[in-house]
């Protein structure tokens, strides 16, 4: 199969820990090993909300803001192909394009964000469309995709299977409520919409959900194409 993972900032690098990114790498190169196409978007967890904290306080532009943002989620991508051992291409790709390169040469592709306006949930959409893969993982650091913020609302019910059309009413009533942070932005759920990818949100925190996503047997919240 033809994988595209995107792992958040904060599932992938809490506190930095390199036991935990070369966990996420030994994921990768399993999934390598067992011949599937892996291609890596990498998030800028609370490192990057640092930097943009401060930029905010000495009245950086948005536009400078998601300029920072980026540079931390491409030095996690770094940091995630240090430790793959499968052949991945050396540098964070820097679009799509390159990324989709990388996978035609049978590398692994690893890249962060790309440019201001969005965030890495919705690269990771881009890229599984364009490249046309069969399944879109997102690791995130909740089990999934949930009727309300888990963390706000104590009935807050997980889904185990969503529609595309189902996903994006779901993440639209939650990125409406103030204060409420969904798993994956309501762009990253058009795109998945419109293209009928197939994609499952679940908790990274161990990244052999993920290995068990592909081998299907997911924990967390399947989303299948409409109709
Ligand atoms: P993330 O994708 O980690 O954003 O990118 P996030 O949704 O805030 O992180 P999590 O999922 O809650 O951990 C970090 C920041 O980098 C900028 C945005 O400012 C984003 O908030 N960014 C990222 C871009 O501007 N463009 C991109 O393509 C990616």
């Amino acid at each position: 199969m033809r994988i595209v993972v995107s792992i958040g900032g904060s599932v992938l690098a809490p506190g930095l820990d390199p036991d935990r990114v070369e966990a996420h790498a030994d994921a990768i190169d399993e999934l390598t090993s067992a011949g599937h196409e892996v291609a890596t978007v990498v998030g800028g967890g609370g490192v990057a909300r640092k930097y943009i904290e401060t930029a905010r306080g000495i009245g950086a532009t948005e536009f400078d803001l998601d300029t920072l943002g980026i540079a931390v989620t491409r030095l996690n991508a770094r940091l995630l192909i240090a430790a793959i051992e499968s052949s991945a291409t050396p540098e964070p790709a820097a679009s799509h394009e390159d990324a989709r390169a990388s996978l035609r040469r049978g590398e692994v592709a690893v890249m962060g964000g790309t440019v201001p306006g969005h965030t890495t949930d919705a690269v990771a959409a881009l890229l599984a469309e364009m490249v046309e893969a069969d399944l879109l993982v997102y690791a995130t650091s909740v089990p999934g995709v949930f009727s309300a913020d888990p963390n706000e609302t104590e009935t807050a019910e997980r889904y185990d299977r969503l529609s595309a059309g189902e996903l994006v009413d779901v993440i639209a009533s939650i990125e409406t409520a103030a204060g409420s942070n969904a798993p994956v932005d309501l762009l990253a759920a058009k795109i998945i919409e419109r293209s009928g990818l197939r994609a499952v949100v679940l908790d990274g925190t161990d990244p052999t959900r993920i290995t068990d996503a592909v081998a299907g047997d997911a924990d967390g919240t399947e989303v299948r194409p409409d109709g």
